[in-house]
């Protein structure tokens, strides 16, 4: 058997396309500001930008346990491992409910609601489609009972609500009257059937419907129920570390319902790839965990449960968790890159933060309080944390863009200026926390095979033993020579050179045989066959 050890001659090749690195190390060590700037030029915010407009324009909307949250997850997933990460798609149970007024038979429609108002049971109730345009007296009549009101948001509108359900109403569909989603509230009133808020161009298209047609459109209105969604853990192991701490680097991948959320979280979702993608290519003392999380917006509910299925060691472990939320906005006022923690406190993972910052030139940061995104989880469990996001300076709770969970949180709204402030900064930090190498490939030490001998010469065949070469991390095997050609490859020191004529002189040669497919120099030894 050949054995297989660590050579301790090993040789830095540095991966990296902006800057090259001619200097090799006789034990000396690359400055670590060189290393350090290489992390800021390969960040690469144009993949950033891409990914994000993948989630927010080519999936759009990502509410908690959708198809299109799942597909995301999915998305994330395959990213991570094509890059050679340990993936887990860790499914976390919910409950999400979503109003939805479904329209049946020829125009068959299912329109999705912002919000739903009422208490009402799971079963989908159907009615023909009433237009009651604002809901003024005379346009909520008797018709209504057992049907389904369609009422344009206006002034009238609660009363109208109130109206329509007085009258037996099976349910009502309230359509905006600008574009984007909209809030009600029946105060205490005690409604009891569902009361969906809808776009408001499904509203003109419906209402359009209604009064075109001869026969009645038929509906049904409720809600769907959704029950799980999905974290994707994408593992970095530390290397040569015997129990390594653990890095926590998360970002949620869900937007609002009505949201295509570019900012909130696309922006953070395809940062934490881009870090994946940067920290493939080294090597840490700790263990890095990217984890993108579902649900954040409905409750913080993947990093809860992401958090409790921690092991009390895993916890121990943790060094940190490192969080982004909403870190691309190109909203004017929003200049000030906040780094929050929940308490407003300081730790390990903060200072390293702002001597990351230092390192960048960059003296003007400190760390403030908010909770709000999935760092809370964290901080719940005992576990380090801190978040980032962009806000107006000097703003108590985090003064941001006006289209915060809005349709217009689009990608046009997108500051790749400030994605790449933030991408620096963090990655920066890992690098530091995780104690970040660039890989080192082994360079395989060529050496040829030691006291070559021939044995029992016969008139037709001789016997040939050697010693392993001095090196052997990679050797797979050796090549047999005969005559200047090869006539055979063999894992064992010994080989049987047979088919020779008598009483004549060989060159026969052995050469040692690696793994990166070179081949030492060989050795020779001539011989003579038997009479
Ligand atoms: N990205 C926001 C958090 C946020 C909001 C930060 C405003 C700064 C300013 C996050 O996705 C969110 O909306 N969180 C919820 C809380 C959660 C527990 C449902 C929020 O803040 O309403
Ligand atoms: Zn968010």
């Amino acid at each position: 058997m050949i054995k297989k050890v660590l050579s301790a001659a090993l040789t830095l090749t540095l991966m990296f396309s902006t800057v090259s690195y001619a200097e090799k190390t006789t034990g000396a060590i690359i400055s670590s500001e060189i290393l350090q700037e290489s992390i800021d030029k390969r960040l690469d915010i144009d993949n950033v930008m891409g990914n994000m407009s993948y989630f927010s324009e080519e999936i759009g909307e990502r509410f908690a346990g959708s198809q299109k949250e799942k597909e995301s997850a999915e998305y994330i997933y395959n990213y991570f491992e094509e890059l050679g990460y340990e993936m887990e798609l860790q499914e976390v149970p919910i409950v999400n409910k979503r109003g939805a007024l479904n329209i049946v038979g020829d125009n068959e429609k299912n329109i999705l609601a912002y919000r739903t108002l009422g208490t009402f049971g799971e079963e989908f109730l159907g009615g023909s489609l009433i237009d009651c345009k604002e809901g003024g007296k005379e346009e909520i009549t008797d018709e209504i009972s057992g049907n389904i009101a369609i009422i344009k948001r206006g002034e009238n509108v609660v009363n109208a609500i109130k109206e329509a359900i007085n009258k037996g109403a099976t349910g009502i569909a309230v359509y905006n009257n600008v574009e984007g989603s909209f809030r009600i509230s029946l105060g205490d009133y005690n409604c009891t059937v569902p009361v969906v808020l809808i776009p408001k161009a499904d509203g003109e298209y419906l209402t359009q419907k209604i009064n075109n047609s001869q026969e009645a459109i038929e509906a049904s209105i409720g809600q769907y129920i959704y029950d799980k969604t999905w974290n994707v853990i994408a593992t970095k192991k530390a290397t040569e570390v015997e129990n390594p701490e653990v890095l926590h680097v998360t970002a949620h991948y869900d937007s609002v319902a009505g949201s295509p959320g570019a900012n909130d979280n696309a922006s953070a979702a395809a940062m934490l790839m881009e870090f994946g993608r940067l920290f493939k290519d080294y090597e840490t003392k700790a263990d890095i965990k990217f984890v993108a999380f579902g649900a954040e917006e409905i409750g913080l509910k993947g990093s809860k449960y992401y958090v409790q299925n921690l092991t009390e060691e895993e916890k121990t472990k943790s060094i940190g968790n490192i969080n982004m939320d909403m870190i691309g906005t190109n909203y004017e006022e929003c200049t000030q890159l906040a780094i929050e923690t929940v308490a407003g406190d300081t730790h390990k993972v903060t200072d390293s933060i702002l001597n990351a910052g230092k390192k960048l030139g960059r003296e003007h940061y400190f760390v403030s309080k908010y909770g709000g995104s999935d760092h809370v989880s964290f901080h719940n469990a005992g576990i380090n944390e801190v978040t980032f996001i962009w806000v107006i300076p000097n703003t108590n709770d985090n003064g941001i863009e006006p289209w915060y969970h809005t349709y217009e949180d689009t990608m046009d709204k997108i500051s790749p200026e400030r994605l790449r402030e933030m991408g620096e900064l963090i990655s920066t930090s890992i690098y530091d926390i995780s104690e970040a190498q660039p890989k080192v490939e082994e360079e395989i030490q060529v050496s040829k095979v030691i006291g070559l001998k021939a044995s029992e010469i016969n008139t037709n065949s001789v016997k040939l033993t050697w010693k392993t070469p001095e090196n052997t991390v990679g050797l797979t095997n050796y090549v047999i020579y005969k005559d200047g050609k090869a006539i055979a490859e063999v894992e064992e020191t010994t080989f049987e050179v047979l088919d020779l004529r008598a009483n004549t002189i060989y060159g026969l040669k052995v050469a040692s045989k690696y793994s990166n497919g070179k081949i030492s120099k060989p050795v020779s030894i001539n011989i003579r066959t038997k009479k």
